[in-house]
């Protein structure tokens, strides 16, 4: 079983894969962490980030088993994963290693971009998670207002809106729904809420097997 989940940043899809991972005992893979971990070897090593050979050389070098959000969570790393993601031999390179994951028995999560249109567009689930960017910004300020940090909302919402048409707007996988990708809005919906609503879609797919 292969479920993909893709969407706009801070929309609550990576907790929804988590969630729905849990549920049924099946992998996750965050593919945004690969491009993170693209991006942070890259600015480690005080390597450039617009020459696609050496970028796709480290895309190469990403190991799936040490991806950690924690490490990988700074703005900064989110800024230059999205100037990478639109360099066509580093999706190449990270697409074969995500296909290898959904691969996994007895079922596999990836949650992206593009995981129901190129790397999995043979997904029995696949699910739209969307929601305003008003909504989104507010729940960035209030996680990092919640973890005693400061922040400024107006900055973080040009931020999302930035990021949202730097991702829609690449020629190479733009960020956009499968046709048979189920939509999930979860700007007036609770994470229990989207996670109900996934799981008759999941148990439904489930049933037709
Ligand atoms: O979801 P995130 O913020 O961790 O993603 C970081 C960047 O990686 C994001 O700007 C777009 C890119 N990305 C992508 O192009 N394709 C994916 N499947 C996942 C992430």
């Amino acid at each position: 079983m292969i479920i993909a989940i893709d969407g706009p940043a801070a929309a609550g899809k990576g907790t929804l894969a988590r969630r729905i991972a849990e549920a049924y005992g099946y992998h996750h893979l965050d593919t945004g962490l690969t491009y993170r971990a693209t991006a942070k070897a890259l600015l480690d090593a005080g390597l450039p980030l617009d020459d696609e050979a050496i970028a796709e050389g480290m895309a190469r070098e990403v190991d799936l088993a040490g991806l950690d959000r924690a490490v990988l969570s700074r703005h900064e790393i989110g800024e230059a994963a999205s100037k990478i993601a639109v360099m066509p031999t580093v999706r190449t390179a990270l697409r074969e290693m995500q296909q290898k994951f959904a691969q996994k028995e007895p079922g596999a999560v990836l949650d992206g971009r593009d995981i129901g249109t190129v790397v999995c567009p043979g997904a029995p689930v696949k699910l739209y998670v969307t929601a305003s960017a008003e909504v989104r910004a507010k729940r960035r300020y209030e996680e990092i207002v919640e973890a005693g940090g400061s922040a400024d909302y107006d900055a973080i919402f040009e931020d999302v809106k930035r990021r949202d048409e730097r991702d829609m707007g690449r020629t190479d996988s733009p960020l956009k729904p499968a046709e048979d990708a189920h939509l999930l809005d979860t700007s007036e919906m609770s994470i229990e809420a989207a996670f109900q609503t996934a799981k008759s879609i999941i148990d439904a797919a489930l049933s037709r097997n």
